[in-house]
């Protein structure tokens, strides 16, 4: 195990008023970083007071994007715990996107060890109102001083903080999805699986036209044949069809999201019937003309169950569950929050707790 450097602030901030948190706009007291150079490897963690980072102009993250990140969350037991949600599922993803980003990555139990540590620093931090948490970024970046188009020799692994509340202003209630067929965010054999921001900057110009209409985010058709669903902005996307839970097969341009995978496991232990499987937007529109589109809701860390009321697809405008929540996204969610704060037995070996 790592032994990691502690420098703490001396100028602690003040809390913020849970009451008023939103989505990643305040940040903790602390912050870890690592290192990497070629010859050296990873070396001098440490966990350093929240500031500012010196990089030069020609840092190579900031020309051709190399870089990754993650997203999990710590959350208060009413027991006085803090736990961690799957956090080795978010350190192999982390570890594919590097090796898909030619990103040297961190070793899966340094990389648990480095979120563990920042969260026990900051562990007063993390509020305790329901719907609350404190959500976790670690990412890497690429920080060759370098205009040469190449893997970098350096890079530097952070892990922020940030106390949060709902992600959608509209926590709970039904949000408004677009389908886009015009702009594309991935295609297959290029990044889309893996978690970076890359991924993010291609999506904004498709989300500021779903914004001008009104709607939350964007729901992306595959990057070939622009027919089939493959997930929304900040979540992946499940539907509840004649009956079935249904969500697409991650086929390589598709994030594979803790929290859809918890929802697969959840909804296979309660019986129901699970398909992972191609979607076009033809079918959904099918569902929703003959009424048996049932329930849609999107599954992310940040969003956690975002029930869908809402989807547009050209001129159909599709109501689902009459706009309000399903019973599905409300039996997940309140299980999946249940379990992340220790309010639901975990049977399935998912949390972690924080020391
Ligand atoms: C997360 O849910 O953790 C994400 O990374 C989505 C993000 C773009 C807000």
């Amino acid at each position: 195990m790592q032994n990691i450097k502690l420098q703490r602030t001396t100028a602690p901030k003040e809390k913020p008023n849970e009451d008023k948190l939103g989505f990643g706009q305040i940040f903790t007291d602390h912050m870890y970083i690592m290192d990497y150079d070629e010859g050296r490897g990873w070396h001098d963690p440490r966990i350093v007071p929240y500031g500012p980072l010196s990089l030069d102009p020609s840092a190579m993250v900031f020309h051709y994007a190399q870089e990754m990140f993650e997203g999990l969350k710590a959350y208060h037991t009413g027991d006085g715990r803090v736990l961690l949600f799957r956090p080795d599922r978010n350190a192999q993803r982390a570890e594919n996107s590097c090796k898909r980003l030619c990103i040297p990555p961190v070793p899966q139990e340094d990389f648990i060890n480095a979120i563990k540590t920042v969260v026990s620093v900051d562990r007063d931090w993390i509020p305790t109102k329901p719907g609350t948490s404190l959500y976790i970024r670690p990412f890497i970046i690429a920080t060759d001083n370098h205009l040469g188009v190449h893997p970098s020799l350096s890079y530097k692994f952070l892990v922020i903080l940030s106390p949060s509340g709902a992600y959608y202003a509209s926590g709970l209630d039904p949000v408004k999805i677009w389908i886009e067929d015009d702009y594309v965010r991935a295609v297959r054999g290029g990044i889309g699986e893996a978690k970076a921001g890359g991924n993010y900057a291609a999506s904004l110009k498709a989300q500021e036209k779903s914004d001008a209409e009104g709607y939350a985010q964007v729901l992306w058709l595959d990057g070939v044949e622009r027919k089939y669903i493959e997930e929304v902005g900040s979540m992946n996307i499940f539907f509840k069809i004649a009956g079935k839970v249904v969500t697409p097969k991650l086929n390589g341009s598709i994030l594979p999201g803790v929290t859809r995978a918890s929802c697969l496991d959840l909804c296979r232990h309660w019986g129901l019937e699970v398909e992972e499987r191609r979607i076009s937007v033809e079918e959904l529109v099918s569902a929703a003309r003959d009424g048996s589109l049932d329930e849609c809701f999107g599954s992310g860390t940040a969003a956690v169950i975002s029930p869908v009321g809402v989807l547009r697809f050209g001129d159909e405008v599709m109501e689902i569950s009459g706009g309000g929540i399903g019973p599905l996204s409300q039996r997940l969610y309140d299980t999946v929050t249940g379990i992340q704060t220790g309010r639901i037995e975990d049977e399935f070996g998912w949390t972690v707790e924080v020391k």
